[in-house]
């Protein structure tokens, strides 16, 4: 059995990792362009300032996407490219820069999936306290319209947060990301409220403002686990695991999928979080929670690897350890394909939306072989044992809506700067020069025959 005709082969990338022009045609900082100067943040010192050149180079791109046959592309825009202060005024080369994209996607074929908001928060509005100032879900409000106002008469599909647990987590927990800030417990609870706020204020906007029904998202992480078989006591056991959270401990809390999808979907934090945060948290209402829980269209899922549970003799989740010299990519994360099986399994099975798995890929340390190619096998095996069990989920009726690939091109790996590469295509930093690697056009059969 093939996906369903309705299926989306897409490609995703984010602005900040791709786009490059940080400092042209009225873009207002953000709070990446100013953490990549900070010494010792960034591998090597690098930074965004060019990274693929997307800016200006977004037609030859176009041109690549559909060449490769791809059918979606869901890129970010960037929010002080469009309104440099975070609010008020608009930056209208900004806007027509998104809109000469969308129209050359349009004209390509390509269906444009757009995410409001991919970590790039305007440096005014950190300087305003960012995240933390109860303000910002008003803040998100306002740029969610101005993007409804202008790209929603071409483009219908919207996810609103790229992984806020990293937002939080890496941003303002443990410091590895933009802003690089560690933050106590309250204010950590504070800021994960607020932008769940935010984006049930983004999802009233582009309601609201928008010049067709649109259909829309979130596309979070998670720590996600499979169970060790198909025994009921192994699967209940990684459920436990997947939507309970074992410990007082913030660092598992942020990760655990249920912290982020049962506000989202069923209006309520997982009981755990009253238990052993209660005296961590922020005043938490009704009406924040009917703000949160506003009805979406769909889920997004980034979804990389996931760890094995198996139940003891009493059915509790034991991690399994991983054998000496399990498969891993670059980046040093596990080869895992049960994941797209289970995951969108068991979220479907929970929150009843149909899934998007947002991103799904690997990085490896291509170049260019003595014959001018990019010869990167790990990741055609990669992605056909991946998509082979993201298949056997849509073949037990769960419904798969798409598939984007992480990534379209090889980009600015945030801290890891741009010693890892995940694009399907490769690109060369200097000339900026692009090469689609084999993987692309292992894609691009698939993407032709909607199946292997
Ligand atoms: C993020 C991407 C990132 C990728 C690989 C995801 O967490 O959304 O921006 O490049 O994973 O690390």
């Amino acid at each position: 059995m093939a996906f369903k005709q309705e299926f989306v082969w897409g490609a995703a990338t984010a602005s900040y990792q791709v786009e490059g022009a940080a400092y042209e045609d009225g873009k207002g900082l953000n709070i990446w362009d100013i953490f990549c100067k900070e010494e010792g943040r960034i591998y090597e010192g690098q930074n965004g300032d060019a990274a693929c050149d997307q800016y200006h180079l977004y037609k030859d791109d176009v041109k690549l996407m559909k060449e490769l046959g791809i059918q979606a592309y869901r890129f970010s825009i960037s929010w002080a490219r469009i309104m440099p202060d975070g609010t008020g005024r608009t930056n209208q080369k900004g806007i027509d820069y998104y809109n000469h994209l969308i129209d050359e996607l349009i004209a390509n074929g390509i269906e444009p999936f757009i995410t409001l908001y991919h970590w790039d928060l305007p440096y005014k509005l950190h300087e305003r306290g960012g995240w933390l100032n109860p303000e910002s879900p008003e803040w998100f409000y306002q740029y969610a319209r101005v993007v409804a106002e202008n790209f929603s008469d071409r483009t219908a599909n919207y996810f609103t947060l790229n992984e806020p647990q990293c937002t939080v987590g890496l941003g303002y927990y443990t410091g590895e990301h933009a802003p690089g800030l560690k933050v106590g417990k309250k204010d950590f609870f504070s800021i994960f409220h607020n932008i769940l706020k935010a984006h049930g204020r983004a999802v009233q906007a582009l309601r609201a403002y928008a010049k067709q029904p649109v259909k829309i998202g979130m596309a979070p992480c998670g720590a996600l686990y499979y169970p060790s078989t198909n025994s009921p006591e192994d699967i209940e056991a990684a459920r436990r695991m997947n939507f309970h959270i074992q410990n007082p401990d913030v660092n598992e809390c942020i990760w655990n999928i249920a912290f982020v999808c049962d506000p989202i979907y069923k209006g309520t934090y997982p009981k755990e979080v009253f238990t052993f945060f209660g005296d961590e948290l922020p005043e938490i209402t009704k009406e924040d929670m009917q703000l949160i829980s506003q009805p979406l269209d769909f889920h997004g899922q980034n979804i990389y690897n996931a760890v094995e549970i198996r139940a003891d003799a009493n059915g509790n989740p034991k991690r399994v350890k991983r054998f000496d010299g399990f498969p891993k990519t670059a980046i040093q994360w596990p080869v895992t394909p049960e994941c797209l099986y289970w995951a969108p399994k068991y979220l479907y099975e929970r929150y009843q939306k149909p899934i998007y798995i947002t991103e799904n890929g690997m990085s490896s340390h291509d170049w260019p072989g003595l014959d001018g190619k990019i010869h990167d096998g790990a990741r055609i095996d990669f992605m056909h044992r991946y998509l082979l069990e993201l298949k056997k989920a849509a073949d037990s009726r769960v419904d798969i809506a798409g598939y984007f690939v992480w990534s379209l091109l090889d980009n600015f790996e945030w801290a890891k700067g741009y010693s890892d590469r995940f694009g399907i295509v490769y690109v060369d930093y200097q000339t900026k020069e692009r090469i689609p690697k084999d993987s692309a056009y292992f894609y691009r059969d698939i993407i032709k025959h909607n199946s292997w």
